[in-house]
Formats: C-alpha cells, sequence, structure tokens
C-alpha cells in the first residue's frame, strides 16, 4: 500500500500542497518512481543535482560574494536566494539547495561562529564543558525571518524559471540541517578537525554534557529546517557529514537518538528526508531506520520514549513473526540516504534492502569528485557507471559523492547533466 496522504501541516500555498513541485523528477525518485498518487512512473529525466552547486565553483557566485562574508551572505535574503538560484539556472540541475550552512543556527542563537573562507567554521570559543552548554542561548523562531524571506524568495524564483522555459513541473528547493554530531563536531572542537576527537572524547567520558550539547544542536537543526520546508523546501536533507567517523555501536548509542530528534520536527511534514553522510556502509541500515522512525522520536531523546535501537529491534522481530511493528502512518513516508563515493551504490542497495515500508530505499549519489578532473571520456564512463549501479536502488538521485570541489571547472558540471539528462527512464518496481 502506497501512502498518498497529504501532509496537514503544511501551508495550503506551499508547493507540495499546490502541487508544483510534486510530479518534478526530484520527487518521483524520492518517492522510488512513483507520482503523488503513488503510481508507479517514469520521471520526465533522470533528476540530478549537486552539493555545493552553489559556490566557488561559479564565476557569478565569486562576483556576487565580493565583500560579503560567507555567513552574512547567508543572512541577506535577496543574496542567497540568488545564490541559490545560480547553479539551478546555469547547469538545468533537478533541484536547488538553499544557499546557507550548517552553523547558521549557531549563529541565528547568538553564538560567536565564523567562516573562515578555505578553512571552515571557527568559534570564538569552542564548547567543552556543561557550563559552556547550558549556557548557550536558545534559539529563538523569530530568528528564522531571514531564512524564511529567502526561501520564499527562491521558490518565486524557481516558479518564475518553470515558466520562461515552459516546463509543467517547477524545480524543487531542498531545505538542510547539520545532524546534531556533525554540527557538534565544530562546536566542541571550535574549528574543523579530521578525527573529531574532542567531540568522540566527550560522548564517553562526559556523557551528560555531550547529552545536553547533542540536544540543543538538534533543537537547533531541527527547527532551522522545519522553518525552511514551513516556508516552502519541498525535501529536507539532514548532513551528518562525519558520522563515519564512528563505530556501529557508538553511532546507535550516542548519536542516532539525537538525529532521529532532529527529523521529528520535520517527520509530519510529509517531505522526502534525505540522510547523507560520509564513510558510512558499517551505519546504512541505522542511518536509514533514524528516518523511518523519525515520527515516533521525543522531540527531546531523554531516557525514555522509543529510540532509533529500540524501534529498529521491534522492527525485525516483528519482521520474523510476520507482522508489522508499526503503524505505517506513524513512519516517515519517504526514507532516501545519501552514499559517499566510497560505496559502489550496487552494494549500498542490497545491503540495505526493503525498508520498513517493504520497497527498496532510493539513493542519492555517488559520483567521485575526483573524477571531474579526469579526461571526457574517463568521466563520461564513470557517471554511465554510477547510473547502472544507481538503478538497482528503488529510486536514484545522481549527486555527487561529497561536495563540488572549488576548482572544478563549471561547464564539466554542465555536461555531465546534460549527460545523466539524456538517458532513458523507467518506472519504479511495485
Ligand atoms: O550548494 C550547496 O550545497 C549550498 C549550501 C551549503 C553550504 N554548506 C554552503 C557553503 C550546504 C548544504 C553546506 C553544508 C555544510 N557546511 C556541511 C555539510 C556538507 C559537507 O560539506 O559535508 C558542512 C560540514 C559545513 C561546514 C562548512 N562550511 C565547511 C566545512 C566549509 C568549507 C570551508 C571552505 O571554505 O572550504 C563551509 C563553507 C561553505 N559553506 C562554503 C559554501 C558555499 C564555502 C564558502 C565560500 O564560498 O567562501
Amino acid at each position: 500500500m502506497t501512502s498518498t496522504t497529504p501532509a496537514p501541516s503544511l501551508p495550503a500555498d506551499h508547493p507540495l500542497v499546490t502541487g508544483l513541485t510534486t510530479e518534478a523528477p526530484l520527487l518521483n525518485q524520492y518517492r522510488g518512481g512513483r507520482d503523488a498518487a503513488g503510481n508507479p512512473a517514469a520521471p520526465a529525466r533522470q533528476p540530478v543535482w549537486f552539493m555545493r552547486q552553489a559556490g566557488r565553483s561559479l564565476p557569478e557566485y565569486r562576483k556576487l560574494r565580493e565583500g560579503t562574508t560567507m555567513l552574512d551572505s547567508c543572512l541577506n535574503p535577496e543574496m542567497a536566494s540568488e545564490i541559490t538560484l545560480q547553479p539551478v539556472r546555469r547547469h538545468d540541475v533537478d533541484a536547488a539547495i538553499f544557499f546557507s550552512d550548517i552553523v547558521i543556527p549557531l549563529r541565528l542563537a547568538g553564538v560567536d561562529v565564523e567562516i573562515k573562507p578555505g578553512v571552515g567554521p571557527v568559534l570564538g570559543s569552542p564548547v567543552r564543558t556543561l557550563e559552556d552548554v547550558r549556557a548557550l542561548p536558545e534559539l529563538d523562531e523569530a530568528a528564522f525571518a531571514p531564512i524564511v524571506e529567502a526561501v520564499e524568495l527562491t521558490t518565486s524564483g524557481l516558479k518564475d524559471m518553470a515558466a520562461e522555459a515552459d516546463r509543467d513541473w517547477v524545480t524543487p528547493l531542498i531545505g538542510f540541517a547539520g545532524a546534531p554530531f556533525t554540527l557538534a563536531a565544530y562546536m566542541v572542537e571550535g574549528k574543523p578537525s579530521k578525527e573529531h576527537l574532542a567531540v568522540r572524547t566527550m560522548m564517553k567520558a562526559n556523557t551528560e554534557t555531550w547529552n545536553e550539547l547533542a540536544a540543543w544542536a538538534a533543537r537547533a537543526s531541527g527547527a532551522f529546517m522545519r522553518a525552511q520546508v514551513m516556508a516552502g523546501a519541498s525535501a529536507a536533507q539532514l548532513f551528518d557529514s562525519w558520522a563515519g567517523s564512528l563505530s556501529r555501536a557508538d553511532y546507535l548509542e550516542y548519536v542516532a537518538p539525537f538525529s532521529q530528534a532532529a527529523l521529528s520536527h520535520v517527520a509530519d511534514l510529509g517531505v522526502p528526508v534525505i540522510h547523507f553522510g560520509t564513510g558510512t556502509s558499517q551505519i546504512l541500515d541505522v542511518m536509514r531506520a533514524v528516518v523511518e522512525f523519525a515520527r515516533i522520536a521525543p522531540q527531546e531523546p531523554v531516557e525514555s520514549g522509543p529510540s532509533v535501537l529500540q524501534a529498529m529491534g521491534e522492527a525485525l522481530a516483528a519482521k520474523e513473526e510476520g507482522r508489522t511493528a508499526h503503524d505505517p502512518a506513524s513512519l516517515t513516508t519517504y526514507p532516501v540516504l545519501g552514499v559517499d563515493y566510497r560505496m559502489n551504490l550496487r552494494e549500498a542497495a542490497d545491503q540495505l534492502g526493503a525498508g520498513t515500508n517493504g520497497r527498496r530505499t532510493p539513493l542519492q549519489g555517488n559520483i567521485d569528485p575526483a573524477m571531474l578532473f579526469a579526461d571526457a571520456e574517463t568521466l563520461h564512463q564513470h557517471v554511465q557507471a554510477v547510473l547502472a549501479d544507481g538503478a538497482s536502488a528503488g529510486g536514484h538521485v545522481v549527486n555527487l559523492g561529497h561536495g563540488v570541489p572549488p576548482e572544478t571547472n563549471p561547464e564539466v558540471l554542465t555536461r555531465v547533466v546534460e549527460q545523466i539528462h539524456s538517458v532513458e527512464t523507467h518506472p519504479g518496481q511495485d
């Protein structure tokens, strides 16, 4: 059975409610090759977008950003919206990803944070002790005003672009946030790090401090994502870029409940949720469960309430006994996993098997960014291989295995989009 329940919590003028984005190729694949009514349908073309598609690889971006810091440009609605639209205009990609950053909720809460060019997020003072965590200001929803305005300008710009191109779907906007672990990794270290030692030490040595920090990050990221979706984004992506640095046991115990709590903020909205990390082959199934079970999570992952671990256990036991553990209406309808270039999509799809909805999970990925610098033929063959492997998933949205490197030639990206759009598409399997 396919759920066609409209999302009751979205505003009446939301593009998923008015239907402007519902039949876009991106959403068709996030639904596993289905139309909005749940019937198998081929997308108008094979969808593709790139993480960090907006940014330094584009001359028009570098020009617009001149003299404005990264975070200031994110909080200027006209600028953020124009930067979001630039790659859609240039490459004809199938999604706009909101131009912002995972640390924007910190800045909006009043935390002293900056993005140093070529370095990444740097905090005025790292968050190390329980006192530091308890001193973190709570985010006021009103602080999201510039985000809401930027999203509204963007969705309106995307609508105009569809009209100009005379297309019968509007390119969806994807909203996003950092997962609590990845966000906390920057907060505890105070700057980018390779091994994420301080945050991993805190988790086990000062678990109470970790629990309070991760809960704070889950609230901040959850509210940030919800603000974007309510203002007009048609999907949400949770970036847990560094989750791959954790063992399966540590991910399950210290991280999954908080990612689940972050996602519980959007789980009632009926939007596809993409969960992305790098080097995550040891935890892919748990990352999917985090999305599937987000709806039954309490927003505060304290001792009580069903955690991913508990829900997964119940679901497995129920499967063995041939019954359904959870009311399907209580599960997030469209879980999608983002896979980096270290894992073949066919292997990822086979490893995951069917989800709690009984279907193979849609995957997003995973062109190796290094191939963008290869000769045209090598890149062409690599993209064909990604497409062939992606066909074994229950839906495939092509992306890079991680972000666009700043030194990428944008014309190469446009050619990749053309190649992907030229392949034949098929309806999803029942
Ligand atoms: O096109 C897009 O994907 C748009 C928006 C976007 C940005 N950051 C803009 C950005 C998104 C989705 C992010 C997410 C983000 N930010 C993540 C998760 C994804 C990932 O890359 O793993 C992380 C870890 C961050 C934190 C962050 N912000 C880092 C590590 C950096 C890189 C520092 C650098 O300069 O190389 C940033 C800066 C940043 N965020 C840039 C952009 C376009 C570059 C800033 C610039 O153009 O000067």
